[in-house]
């Protein structure tokens, strides 16, 4: 994707031969790079969100795990970088699949061969992604093709970044919408703002006005209004974790997009890669980790500048707060899950045939 007319992708190794990432906490006012040059370091721009974005946390936990297989390759040290990568971030299941598909491959390698293989297993992994996003893009654009077609226009309402920033390219959400947009499909997006961190308006809303999509953002509680005056056609979100009965978890405030869009008659999509089902969690409503984030982002609103964000207090002293990060849609509610493999299910019956687990 494009910052500025440049192409370039989530993750790179500079000229200097550092691993490195955009710091999302500075975006959209300041383009400012961030070099993963430890595990530690990996560990801190997942929890911290430098990067975020459940893809784009799994491949970061990556190449946490090789620059640890750098520094100390031995069984112990990777062990328990593995535990520490996985508790940076509780809800996105990307990040402890692949910790856990890079573990149990370095387990059978020699110690002396295990850092090249490490960051060569990080490098596919995000080579994978972005051919697995072009193709989740692929299946999307037919679903935005077909209502452009019959309608003569595609208002698209997304919530959150599901954007290239949140994976190594292309996005999984946007990813239909950026080929839309190139085939010229009339199309227009509402990006929900997403409070408390504002992924929607400071990463979604720059992504697609980097690329030159049209793009309005809505406070968040506007989406049920404009669906109801239709002026909503089509909702497609990302996801965090997808349960093994198609319930969906997802940044917080996408169960009430999706009770919405289903009193109004809108198609409800949810992209990802297969990689983000988790076939151990039967039942998402119930069984799916939710992070909880504690009051500050709540007590306090977000001033982005180009020295990163500024937290103004906007509550009462002395006044709690609730801030669970995510919440769960239930699979009844999602029309489809649009995946590398063509459009499935939200259920048990779509899901299990792609379980290599099983
Ligand atoms: O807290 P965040 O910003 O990491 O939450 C991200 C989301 O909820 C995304 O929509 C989801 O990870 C899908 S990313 C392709």
């Amino acid at each position: 994707m494009k910052i500025a007319g440049q192409r370039t992708r989530s993750v790179w190794k500079s000229e200097a031969g550092h691993i490195q990432v955009f710091d999302q906490r500075k975006l959209p006012f300041a383009v400012e790079i961030f070099t993963l040059s430890s595990c530690a370091d990996a560990e801190f721009a997942i929890s911290e969100m430098v990067v975020r974005g459940a893809p784009l946390i799994g491949i970061t936990a990556a190449f946490g795990l090789a620059l640890q297989a750098q520094e100390d390759p031995s069984w112990e040290a990777l062990q328990a970088a593995a535990i520490r990568l996985k508790q940076t971030r509780p809800t996105a299941v990307n990040l402890a699949w692949a910790v856990d598909m890079m573990c149990a491959h370095l387990s059978k390698c020699s110690i002396g061969s295990r850092a090249v293989i490490a960051f060569d297993m990080a490098w596919k992994l995000l080579d994978d992604d972005v051919g697995v996003n072009e193709r989740i893009g692929q299946h999307g654009l037919e679903i935005i093709r077909s209502i452009a077609a019959r309608k003569g226009r595609c208002h698209i309402l997304t919530h959150c970044n599901a954007g290239w920033l949140a994976t190594g390219d292309w996005g999984t959400a946007l990813a239909p919408i950026y080929m839309a947009h190139d085939e010229g499909l009339p199309l227009h997006v509402y990006a929900d703002e997403t409070r408390p961190r504002s992924q929607g308006s400071l990463l979604t809303a720059f992504e697609l006005r980097e690329h030159g999509v049209p793009v309005e953002i809505i406070v968040d509680n506007a989406g049920g209004h404009l669906m109801q005056k239709n002026l909503v056609d089509l909702v497609i979100v990302g996801t965090d974790r997808v349960a093994a009965n198609g319930d969906v978890a997802n940044k917080i405030g996408t169960y009430l997009k999706a009770l919405a869009a289903f009193d109004n008659g809108i198609p409800f999509y949810v992209a990802c890669p297969m990689s983000t089902v988790d076939y151990q969690i039967q039942d998402g409503c119930s069984d799916i980790p939710i992070e909880d984030r504690g009051p500050f982002e709540v007590l306090n609103t977000p001033v982005a500048g180009p020295e990163g964000t500024n937290w103004m207090p906007s509550a009462p002293p002395g006044v709690g707060a609730c801030n669970p990060g995510f919440d769960v849609t239930p699979a009844r509610l999602v029309t489809g899950i649009i995946t590398e493999h063509g459009i499935v299910s939200a259920s048990e019956a779509g899901l299990a045939p792609f379980n290599q687990q099983s």
